[in-house]
């Protein structure tokens, strides 16, 4: 089989498929032929040096795939071969408290990822895909969407009535917007063009802000947008240099969900604004399996689609992670999987 590393582990041009050997299911694992991967932003991050945990130098990137299983080891009960799935992005974590060491088990960080003809897993790694859901549309799900989801259904979870505010038009943010309209809330959201700010607006956005064009975009959305309320949830993909004007924006008791970095200026968090906002500050890791689950069933229930920008055949893989980091996008960039 094929399988992608990156030969410098700190250079984007250095992706090389190479041949090695697919692997055989043991006791309670499946083996996976992979049909298409989806691309996170923590994927080129991890070889920036952009990401937040340690990474071991050399695996397999990525964290998000969908496929078929096609062989399964001694006493699994859950899968038998044909049957269609998807990766879970913790594979350990299950639910409740996240186990020690998950950060270090996760895929392409950690432990070889999904970027490859076939993988053997646990069969508790991956959950099923039902059919009307096609492979490139749940490989979008793992990651980018369960985050999306755990954003919104916290200890105050979003309903119709709640305003929501989404930052820039990458995979997490539009799955936002997506779930968020789909349980009857207002969605507003930030973007750097016109050309966005249709895409945002045909996807249900209330109300979108250029933010290159009003710097202060959080205090904007308080006074103008919000008539000086502020959102209940800001779902922070930003990170050091937005989550000033997110504060800025929520209102008090309000939840400010801090997911993401694709900023790199890091001018600190003033801590009277921070106070003052009277907000909750949450910090979430995606999610664990149980979210997954139900973020499939709730997909499902409201007939929405993945949005996907473009997808690439595998020859070409390097091209998609080029495409991401060109920031182009609107949702997500796919890899179709197999010769
Ligand atoms: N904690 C977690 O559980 C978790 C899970 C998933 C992702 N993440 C993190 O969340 C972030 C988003 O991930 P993703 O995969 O959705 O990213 P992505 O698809 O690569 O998002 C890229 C988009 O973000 C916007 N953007 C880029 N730089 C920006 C900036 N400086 N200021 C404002 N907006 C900017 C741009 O949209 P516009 O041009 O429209 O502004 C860009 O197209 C990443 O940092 C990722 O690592 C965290």
């Amino acid at each position: 089989m094929l399988a992608y590393r990156f030969d410098d582990p700190n250079s984007l041009d250095a992706l090389r498929a190479r041949e090695e050997p697919a692997g055989e299911p043991q006791r309670g694992e499946v083996l996976v032929r992979v049909r298409a991967v989806s691309l996170n932003y923590r994927d080129i991050a991890l070889i920036l040096g952009r990401y937040v945990w340690d990474a071991v130098p050399g695996l397999i990137p990525c964290s998000d795939a969908a496929g078929e299983i096609v062989a399964v080891g001694e006493g699994v009960t859950a899968f038998k071969p044909g049957d269609r799935v998807i990766s879970v992005f913790h594979p350990r974590w299950f639910g409740g408290r996240p186990p020690k060491g998950v950060a270090m088990q996760t895929y392409g960080n950690g432990v070889d990822g999904w970027l490859t003809e076939y993988k053997v897993v646990s069969q508790e790694a991956v959950v099923p895909l039902t059919d009307e859901i096609s492979f490139e549309e749940g490989a979008t799900l793992p990651c980018a969407a369960t985050t999306a989801w755990t954003a919104l259904s916290g200890s105050a979870p979003i309903r119709a009535g709640s305003t929501v505010l989404t930052l820039g038009t990458g995979g997490v943010s539009i799955f936002a917007v997506q779930l968020a309209k789909a349980v009857g809330a207002t969605v507003i959201s930030t973007t750097s063009s016109a050309a966005k700010a249709a895409r945002l607006r045909d996807l249900g956005a209330d109300e979108v802000v250029n933010y290159t064009e009003i710097e202060a975009w959080g205090r904007h959305v308080r006074k103008a947008v919000t008539g000086g309320v502020g959102v209940d949830c800001v779902v922070e993909v930003g990170g050091p240099a937005t989550i000033g004007e997110s504060l800025r924006a929520v209102r008090p008791g309000g939840e400010v969900v801090l997911i993401g970095f694709l900023t790199e200026a890091n001018p600190g968090i003033d801590y009277f604004l921070l106070k003052g906002s009277n907000a909750v500050v949450r910090s979430i890791g995606v999610g664990d399996r149980a979210a997954l689950e139900d973020l499939v069933r709730a997909w499902r229930g409201a007939e929405l689609k993945p949005v996907i920008d473009k997808v690439f055949d595998f020859d070409d893989a390097a091209p998609a992670f080029a495409h991401l980091q060109a920031a182009r996008h609107v949702g997500k960039v796919v890899i179709r999987v197999g010769r």
